[in-house]
């Protein structure tokens, strides 16, 4: 499979062990790009978890999502850095400043365009966020409008790109030109289940929407055979790139 597909197939680590997130790393290096680890795998076991991907031979996305003040974000993401992380990622609604003090802090030790710079990406409106929820927190404006709001502002104060649900990432991709990074989970092959994603694309369809990159879990860890699934999944995405 070409190498260009398979640099943009991210796999969820979404699991709760050293031992089983290894395995998954072991069985699935050669298909996909990039292993992602999320709050609850890094919580149980921290940074060895990230140490050992990347020396079995994955990049990682470390979706940590930091949310708090300037200084504190931008010393948590130096340190993700610091882990040779390829992207990890902040709330937008954490604010300009915020999301600023922390390109600053990467520019510092990381020029831009040099091999070991990590991608900074944004969470605009998270996807189980409605317009309800909104409101409750004092916002009283559509979500696809917050999500092209946030991801302007992102990209204003420097950051790489965002994560979105494939439904966006149209709009984000008119809205912010072809160089900022769009990362998409929500997306289901034709043929799997859609397990708790209502929203969903196929990974053609998300890459024929704008996605650069494809966060895919269970459709991937539940199959009878996982590499399997990747694989089609790899085909899938290759579709949808002669078709953008
Ligand atoms: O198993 P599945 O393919 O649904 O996993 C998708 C991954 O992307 C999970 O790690 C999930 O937490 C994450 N995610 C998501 N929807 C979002 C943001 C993140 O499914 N809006």
């Amino acid at each position: 499979m070409n190498e260009k597909v398979r640099e943009r197939l991210i796999f969820a680590l979404d699991v709760d062990s050293f031992a089983v997130a290894e395995k998954w790393v072991r069985q699935l290096h050669d298909k996909v790009g990039v292993f992602k680890i999320g709050k609850q795998l890094f919580t149980r076991c921290g940074p060895e978890v990230v140490k050992m991907a990347r020396a079995v031979g994955g990049d990682i996305f470390l979706d940590l999502k930091y949310h708090d003040i300037p200084n504190t974000v931008a010393k948590a993401a130096l340190e993700a850095a610091r882990l040779g992380v390829r992207m990890c990622n902040v709330h937008a609604l954490g604010g300009r400043a915020m999301m600023e003090t922390t390109v600053a802090e990467i520019d510092a030790h990381y020029p831009r365009g040099s091999a070991e710079r990590p991608l900074l990406l944004a969470v605009t409106i998270l996807t189980s966020s409605d317009e309800e929820t909104l409101r409750e927190v004092g916002i009283d404006h559509p979500v696809d409008e917050m999500v092209v709001r946030l991801a302007k502002l992102a990209q204003s104060a420097g950051m790489d790109g965002v994560v979105a649900s494939p439904r966006e990432a149209a709009l984000i991709r008119a809205a912010c030109g072809p160089d900022f990074v769009i990362v998409t989970p929500g997306v289901r092959p034709a043929c799997a289940a859609l397990d708790d994603q209502n929203r969903v694309m196929t990974p053609a369809e998300a890459i024929v929407a704008g996605a650069d990159y494809l966060v895919i879990g269970r459709p991937i860890s539940a199959a009878a055979d996982p590499a399997a699934a990747a694989d089609k999944i790899l085909v899938e995405m290759a579709q949808g790139l002669r078709a953008s």
